[in-house]
């Protein structure tokens, strides 16, 4: 760990949450030419959870998903010192944080977000164990969630048929450090390769005589598929043994691999790299798409549903895109 601990951090509960409209690749095929054999043989995804309510946002998923996690530890919100909100697609410019904050009742937590795309959940979750391990606060909630359905361009097919909306929400609480969970982390960006993935930035001129004036909006996401791949395949087995490297845990060690969930190739792909058994990828995006800062804890939430995930167990967890960023960090589970 490169932070001085003075206490550890713990995942008490995680909750998640994903709009009630589905759109499978037969419905999506009568959006853009494509075919649902084409969209699964090429990703592993079959359908995505799409935010369809008028004016509904990442906010709404997220106090959805938030509330489930604190409902299962019968937690108060007010207990709640500090909130993260890993999204790249707000409802606001100045951050959707502080509306979630106001919404579940946390009246005692500053609230900010965190934007990093696909990463953002990876970062959060190390920002977040960064003010446990200082002693600073006690109870933290982070969410990942996102809305890129509102940001994908529904004419083109290469990048429509990625991704679905979602918000997934863990808790963490200070613990002795013996029960630390998060044991180690390693992040990265390259800033070099920004434009291969982005929703860019577009200004128009706003005519004035005294001086130019712009006027800002976004434009739809663009992404270079092959390039994502490759850098996805290459840079994240690279982390994970780093990781696992300053640990002393030898890949036999590893239980789950939770990876962004980005393409069903892409996590085979790292998986074999490091010649960690397929089986031990937990996945979920066949149901969900490419899900952004949502897609792990999502994912991990219906791993412990499905009670996958026992005590001590190792998970390494990576967050990986636009930025590019990506980042890992190995859990020992306590339960
Ligand atoms: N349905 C049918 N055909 C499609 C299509 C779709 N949805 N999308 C693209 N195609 C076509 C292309 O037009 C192209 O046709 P052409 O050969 O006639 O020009 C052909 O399929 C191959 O396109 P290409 O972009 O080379 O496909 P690919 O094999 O690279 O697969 C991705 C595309 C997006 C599935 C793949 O690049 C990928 O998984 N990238 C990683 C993306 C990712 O996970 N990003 C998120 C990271 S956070």
């Amino acid at each position: 760990m490169k932070s001085f601990m003075i206490q550890g951090a713990k995942i008490l509960a995680t909750g998640s949450a994903t709009p009630v409209v589905s759109l499978n690749n037969n419905k999506i095929s009568q959006i853009v030419q494509t075919s649902d054999e084409w969209i699964f043989s090429r990703t592993g995804i079959k359908e995505r959870k799409i935010l369809t309510g008028f004016n509904q946002s990442v906010v709404d998923l997220a106090i959805l998903a938030s509330n489930k996690a604190l409902n299962k530890i019968s937690m108060n919100p007010s207990h709640i010192d500090l909130i993260i909100l890993a999204t790249s697609s707000p409802h606001d410019l100045f951050g959707s944080a502080s509306k979630v904050q106001f919404k579940i009742g946390a009246v005692n937590a500053v609230a900010f977000d965190l934007t990093a795309a696909c990463s953002g959940f990876v970062l959060s979750l190390v920002t977040a164990s960064q003010f446990l391990h200082s002693g600073s606060y006690k109870n933290i909630l982070v969410i990942g969630a996102d809305v890129l359905s509102k940001w994908v361009d529904w004419s083109d097919r290469s990048t429509c048929i990625l991704f679905g909306d979602g918000a997934g929400a863990v808790i963490l609480q200070s613990c002795s450090i013996s029960n630390n969970s998060i044991l180690n982390f390693q992040l990265d960006s390259d800033g070099k390769y920004s434009d291969q993935l982005s929703i860019k930035y577009r200004e128009e001129i706003v005519s004035s005589s005294v001086l130019n004036l712009y006027k800002g909006s976004f434009k739809y996401l663009y992404m270079n598929g092959k390039e994502v791949y490759k850098f996805a395949v290459s840079q994240v087995p690279l982390s994970i043994l780093k990781c696992l490297n300053s640990l002393n845990i030898s890949i036999q060690d590893i239980n789950w691999l939770l990876l962004h969930q980005a393409n069903k190739r892409i996590l085979n792909a790292v998986a074999d790299k490091l010649c960690i058994n397929r089986n031990k990828i937990i996945t979920n995006l066949i149901k969900y798409g490419n899900t952004s800062a949502a897609s792990i804890p999502l994912a991990l939430d219906e791993a412990l549903l499905k009670n996958k995930i026992c005590n001590k167990d190792i998970i390494v967890v990576s967050g990986f895109g636009a930025g590019l960023t990506w980042g890992t960090i190995i859990i020992k589970w306590y339960i």
